[in-house]
């Protein structure tokens, strides 16, 4: 295992003491639960349910099937998005899965680092080994350790744009119990008619804002006056961008789990399959979660912003004070300089013809690393559309963009890259296998910008 410098979390000393609300004391013993109390009505996504009764053990069903109505929909456990596993650090997990659609799929868990043969991609199995992949009518249990706390979702991995597109995803929650507890609302967005598009209409410089929101359009939350939601934002989207901004909101974590330090957040770009956690508190006036459009061809535009989800609140209650959530040492890794691989991002879309370094997947070309090292991966996006550049398997720490290092310590397992800009990630090789990296704006990765990472 490597040392990730300054990542090992204390519970800090909230900065200003006396503004921070006391964190109730954690209970290693409790089941884990969805502590979303404060939120009494709207759109809420039904956890799935433990079936193992051991405390250390969590065991979930999980079916992907059509959704029941005209137009075909896809979702698990008879709902889009699908139920919401959590597991406590350490956990064991095992998720028996059925595939009840009439095409073959895969579950990635995304952004977890399970073992290779449990990452859900297909191809990805050497020949003694089970190939993975669920044919129509068949079983497949994944069995993993959940090792890191976090906000993270799984989504199948074969076919993955059609069938994400048509609504195959769902929340997978890991829980720290030494973090405060704090009630919590898990928020799945998709853009509503994004399918499969022969030419996406986002990669033609349209612009998507039909946004929905745990599968409904502006949805509405009830939530108690004076109280504190912790709203777990996941873009499930395969090629929308929402930016994020919320009256007394702090950005608490991204991708890998909690920032150094809570931030306030200020037009907070999630990419497709990014993630955020942002800490909302309400007094006695509900508030609104707003998104700008935001092109992939250019970014932000001078649209005015549009709501995303609305919250009201139910009886009077002072304004909460924030939440001391633990802090640690947010000094990012300085920059070796060096880089062990580099990788373009090349394509347009025009052509729909989108490469790294020349190649289509799967003829790319492998970065290899060595089992414990972390190796320096440089992208540069030398096309003229973003890309969200995302890892398997393990978690990587940004060191720089176009040269200059981010302000604090950034970990994540997908990072967002600008047009013609360089990206410097220092990635992690504590897992071994072969690793998928790629865009995960979907239509891209399916074109051909995937390669891979394999650590030996
Ligand atoms: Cu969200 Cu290759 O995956
Ligand atoms: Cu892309």
């Amino acid at each position: 295992m490597i040392s990730r410098s300054g990542r090992a979390p204390f519970i800090g000393a909230c900065a200003l003491a006396a503004a921070c609300a006391t964190p109730a004391p954690p209970d290693a013993a409790a089941p884990v639960r969805s502590r979303s109390a404060a939120v009494l009505a709207g759109p809420v996504i039904a956890d799935a349910v433990d079936l193992n009764p051991d405390a250390t053990i969590v065991r979930y069903e999980l079916t992907a099937e059509r959704l029941p109505g005209g137009s075909v929909r896809y979702g698990y456990n008879g709902t889009s998005p699908g139920p919401t596993l959590r597991a406590r650090v350490g956990d064991t997990v095992v998720v028996s899965f059925t595939n009840a659609l009439d095409v073959a799929t895969t579950v990635h868990w995304h952004g977890m680092h399970v073992p290779n043969a449990m990452d859900g991609v297909p191809m990805m199995q050497g020949d003694d080994e089970p190939m993975g992949l669920v044919p129509p009518g068949g079983a497949f249990e994944y069995r993993f350790v959940a090792d890191h706390a976090g906000t993270f979702w799984y989504h199948p991995h074969f076919d993955t744009d059609r069938q994400v597109d048509l609504g195959s995803y769902g929340a997978f929650i890991v829980e720290d119990p030494t973090e405060p507890v704090v009630d919590e609302l898990v928020l799945v967005l998709d853009v509503d008619g994004e399918h499969h598009a022969e030419s996406p209409a986002h990669g033609r410089g349209a612009l998507l804002q039909d946004w929905r929101v745990n599968g409904e359009a502006l949805p509405t939350f009830t939530v108690d006056a004076g109280s504190t939601v912790r709203a777990r934002f996941i873009n499930a989207s395969s090629v929308g961008y929402a930016v994020i901004d919320a009256p007394n909101a702090r950005l608490i974590a991204t991708d890998q789990g909690l920032l150094p330090a809570p931030e306030p957040i200020d037009g907070l770009v999630l990419a497709p399959s990014d993630r955020a956690e942002v800490e909302l508190r309400f007094g006695s006036t509900g508030s609104v979660v707003t998104t700008q459009t935001f092109s992939l061809n250019g970014g932000e535009t001078a649209l005015p912003p549009e709501d995303l989800v609305r919250f009201v609140v139910a009886g009077t209650g002072e304004l909460p004070p924030v939440t001391a959530w633990p802090e640690h040492d947010g000094t990012p890794t300085p920059d070796p300089g060096y880089a062990d691989a580099v990788w373009a991002l090349q394509g347009s879309d025009r052509t729909g013809d989108w490469r790294i370094n020349g190649a289509r997947f799967p003829d790319t070309e492998p970065m290899v690393a060595r089992l414990g090292d972390a190796v320096i991966l440089e992208v540069r996006n030398v096309s003229p559309t973003r890309h969200p550049f995302h890892l398997h398997g393990m978690a990587f720490e940004l060191l720089s963009r176009d040269g200059i290092p981010p302000a604090r310590q950034t970990i994540e397992d997908t990072i967002d890259i600008g047009i013609h800009e360089r990206v410097r990630l220092r990635v992690f090789a504590d897992n071994p296998g072969v690793w998928m990296a790629h865009c995960h704006i979907l239509p891209h990765a399916e074109d051909g910008m995937m390669s891979t990472v394999r650590v030996e």
